[in-house]
């Protein structure tokens, strides 16, 4: 069996109001039209087209990483009939064609092999739903032996046919014969002068195919994005169940309602997140590790045994077993903390490795450094690692300590136990296990007279 699909695309969504095609709006970390690619990729489908149009560079862009897909520009977007005729000349002969609109992100592969094997018996296939609120979608209409004669949208509906619940979701299995003729036969005259697809069941039906509505199981599947509340509705059924597996694969969460993960989470045993914590991209969690509230982690590896104190953003970094990091720390991209090290509040780390058991405790910034183990880094110290044109290393060797409010100049080394007297200035390699200081001596004036108003 040969299948083809296609997906729309091209409309701009005006009810988003926004100046980013509807396709490209989030749902989790993936776009829209990618859920739906993601979908159609796990079925046996030998082409895919995608319709586009409206703000067509941002969407193939968007798109850049997916191959294989075959892009099809309907220049003006005058309905979803006229959208699937644009492929015609496209597209290669197939059994079955399988036409999906653009903006039901949860749509599942195994609905979708449900439908194509339905249709396969030479009928047309539609893909339908029981909704207790069906306004807005194209109603079903059936004869008394529950044959389906028609779609009708809303917009040219009586109100006999507003009352129908079922719907259709915009998912369709048309045989691959008929395609071409069918959708050339296609009108625009309705409402709203438009090119319907669901045209063609009238046109089926005339010449006596058969047409069946097959009910999908979850309508959350079909749930169609026209506007912003409709996103945040399928945001949330989203999230609720990524959290839901998450919790079934045993992971701790303190508020199911108040976690977000927008990428993939992989975690070993009794991890605990607290509440308002975000997880963006591929982060990995190890065994025994807790995320104290309000934690931002995106792209990022932690180790076992771990502590994320409340309030601590990390991106793009590695964090190793027994750390502590926070509360209020920042990581920023490239940044490696091994085994043991501690990163304490208002620290901010970029680009920086800190071998085991290293310390950074308090008010710092360690920028395009390399700090050896045991070191241990006083606070309000900060590394000065930009000249206002290039950025320069600052190395710290191995149990080197460095006095509280010290500014490193890059490009630096500290060596091995070497000690950097607090509230130093250096500019200049300082030699191992001595003591380094830079900083005016300290006098007092003795019989020094205080000011007095008399
Ligand atoms: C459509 C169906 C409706 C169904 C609903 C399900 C038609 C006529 N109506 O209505 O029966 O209940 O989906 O969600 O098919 N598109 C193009 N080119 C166009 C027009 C649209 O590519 O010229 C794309 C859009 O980008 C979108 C999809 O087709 O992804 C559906 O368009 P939309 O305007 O959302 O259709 P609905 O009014 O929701
Ligand atoms: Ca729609």
């Amino acid at each position: 069996m040969k299948l083809n699909t296609i997906i729309l695309a091209a409309g701009k969504g005006t009810r988003m109001r926004s100046s980013m095609p509807k396709v490209l709006h989030k749902v989790g970390h993936l776009t829209i039209l990618e859920h739906i690619v993601n979908a159609t990729a796990e079925i046996n489908s030998h082409q895919t087209s995608i319709v586009y149009g409206h703000g067509k560079d941002l969407v193939k862009n968007a798109l850049a990483h997916k191959k294989n897909l075959n892009w099809v520009l309907q220049k003006k977007q005058q309905g979803t009939g006229h959208a699937v005729k644009m492929c015609l000349n496209s597209q290669s002969a197939c059994d079955v064609c399988l036409v999906l609109v653009g903006d039901i992100p949860l749509i599942s592969s195994a609905t979708l092999n449900r439908l194509v094997a339905a249709a396969q018996q030479n009928k047309l296939c539609i893909l339908s739903a029981l909704m207790p609120d069906p306004s807005g979608y194209g109603r079903i209409v059936k004869d008394e032996h529950g044959n389906v004669t028609a779609i009708v949208e809303e917009k040219d509906a009586t109100e006999l046919v507003k009352q129908i619940k079922e719907i259709n979701t915009g998912v369709l299995a048309i045989p691959g014969a008929k395609l071409d003729s069918w959708i050339k036969q296609i009108d625009n005259n309705n409402a709203q002068g438009e090119y319907y697809l669901t045209d063609i069941v009238k046109i089926a039906r005339a010449e006596q195919i058969a047409v069946e509505a097959i009910i999908v199981n979850d309508n959350f599947e079909v749930y169609g994005i026209n506007n912003k509340l409709q996103l945040a509705t399928v945001e949330r059924e989203y999230q609720r169940r990524k959290i839901e597996q998450l919790m079934l694969a045993g992971l701790t969460v303190k508020d199911a309602q108040r976690i977000d993960i927008r990428g993939n989470l992989s975690f070993k045993q009794d991890v605990v997140v607290d509440v308002n914590t975000v997880f963006n991209g591929d982060v990995k969690l190890g065994e025994n590790t807790i995320i104290e509230p309000n934690c931002i982690i995106t792209a990022s590896s932690i180790g076992d045994n771990c502590h994320i104190k409340a309030n601590t953003v990390i991106e793009h970094s590695i964090v190793g077993n027994n750390c502590t990091i926070g509360p209020f720390a920042r990581l920023r991209p490239d940044s490696n903390c091994q085994e043991g090290a501690k990163i304490g509040n208002f620290v901010e780390i970029k680009n920086s490795q800190l071998a085991r058991n290293s310390k950074v405790n308090h008010l710092s910034y360690i920028g395009d450094a390399k700090l050896g183990e045991n070191v241990n880094i006083g606070a309000g110290t900060i590394t000065c690692n930009y000249d206002g044109v290039k950025k320069s290393t600052t190395t710290i060797e191995s149990d080197a300590f460095v006095g509280s409010n010290s500014s490193l100049i890059a490009p630096l080394r500290i060596g091995k136990g070497a000690t950097i007297g607090a509230g130093s200035v250096i500019s200049k390699d300082a030699p191992a296990n001595q003591l380094t200081v830079s900083r005016a001596k300290q006098v007092t004036i003795t019989n020094w007279q205080k000011p007095s108003k008399e």
